[in-house]
């Protein structure tokens, strides 16, 4: 969804200026966060980021320092976590032991006091609708992890709440499962038309299941986007470097423009994308390794508007793509993609290669103060 659509929306979260200091602490700054009605974003981040001290805020689990909370319009700043009309689920199911599956489901209902008959249909109706019809009579130690985590959404959605928070709730599953229950959670959400806070620190989790995704960076937003936007379009180093693969090689502001002419540290010239920084600013020229473009034979690289050489170091064949890795003559290395298909012919093991890629796809991101070694 693009942020045009999601700003004509009613937002049915939103944090103004929202903040939580423990002792000296500073868990999360001055925030503000809009999360329209229907709309599924994620908060992402390295552990320690602020994103469960954020989702708590929300909750109504953790009270603010500074700021305000408010849900559907109304201020709830003050508001205990069950007047707050919002569904949870969390990573360890918290489902109680000794009750069966359908008294599990059935116990939000009771709470708020709903008719027997009517307790009996809705949980036939969302046992059906995270498609574990049949295990109403059991014990939650009769469910493997995938299907009790199905029955904490279950019980999660039972009473229709208008927004559910979810803290890493895929986080115990094995990798097959996850995948499985991403999906399934995305389907309810087109179905339910809920709106959604997914907390995760899987880049890949938060990629496949987001309309929109909140990079968090100690304690403050980093950069907000679509999927598409924070992945090619990283506007810093540390979201170009948590989101997806990527090289970053250092170079120096040439003149800024569309395209931008940037030096690297061999003094050779690099074509990027659009700039406005000064001739003379240190820079991290960055590029996704499907962009990086090897050129074989004779291939004079028409279409790309630079050209380097390099040697290469390795090709590795992950599946339906092959990572090669180049070994830069000032040292670094640059990963090219390239679709794997039979009767490939790779460079060999020291070979010189040659490579390119299109000036719109080189990045040009400020260079952070501190020059700590980059995650590769
Ligand atoms: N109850 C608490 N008391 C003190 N510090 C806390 C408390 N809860 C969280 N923190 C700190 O706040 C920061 C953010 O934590 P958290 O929101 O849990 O991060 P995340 O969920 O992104 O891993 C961390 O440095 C954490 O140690
Ligand atoms: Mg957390």
């Amino acid at each position: 969804m693009s942020e045009l659509a999601t700003s004509m929306r009613p937002a049915m979260v939103q944090l103004d200026r929202i903040s939580k200091r423990y002792g000296g602490m500073q868990a999360l700054h001055e925030t503000d966060l809009a999360v329209a009605e229907g709309e599924f974003v994620t908060l992402l981040g390295p552990s320690g980021s602020g994103k469960t001290t954020l989702l708590n805020l929300i909750a109504g689990t953790v009270a603010p320092s500074s700021g305000r909370v408010v849900i559907a319009g109304r201020d709830v700043t003050h508001v205990l976590v069950e007047k707050r009309g919002l569904g949870m689920v969390f990573q360890n199911y918290a489902l109680m032991p000794h009750m069966t599956i359908f008294e599990n489901i059935a116990f939000p209902l009771r709470v708020r006091r709903v008719a027997e008959g009517e307790i009996r249909r809705r949980v036939a109706e969302v046992l059906a609708l995270v498609q574990l019809p049949d295990v109403a009579a059991r014990k939650p130690r009769q469910l493997s992890g995938g299907q009790q985590q199905r029955v904490s959404l279950a019980r999660c959605i039972v009473y229709n709440p208008a927004t559910i928070l979810m803290d890493e709730p895929l986080g115990a599953l094995d990798k097959k499962l996850r995948e499985y229950m991403q999906l399934e959670i995305r389907r309810l959400h087109a179905q339910l038309g809920i709106t959604m806070l997914y907390v995760t620190h899987d880049q890949e989790e938060a990629l496949t299941m987001s309309d929109r995704i909140v990079l968090l960076n100690h304690g403050r937003i980093e950069q907000s986007g679509t999927p598409d936007e924070l992945y090619f379009r990283p506007r810093t180093v540390f979201a170009a470097d948590f989101l997806g693969d990527s090289s970053m090689l250092d170079a120096v502001v040439e003149a800024p423009g569309q395209p931008t002419r940037l030096t690297d540290a061999r003094g050779r010239p690099l074509l990027a994308a659009a700039s406005e920084l000064a001739p003379g600013t240190p820079v991290k020229a960055m590029i996704r390794p499907e962009n990086v473009h090897l050129l074989r034979g004779s291939d004079a690289g028409t279409g790309l508007d630079t050209v380097l050489d390099g040697v290469m170091e390795d090709s590795i064949v992950l599946g339906s793509v092959v990572r090669h890795h180049i070994r830069l003559p000032e040292g670094g290395t640059m990963l090219a993609n390239e679709f794997n298909a039979r009767g490939r012919a790779d460079a060999g093991h020291g070979e010189r290669v040659r490579f390119g890629w299109r000036a719109e796809d080189l990045l040009v991101l400020v260079a952070p103060p501190s020059q700590g070694p980059l995650i590769p």
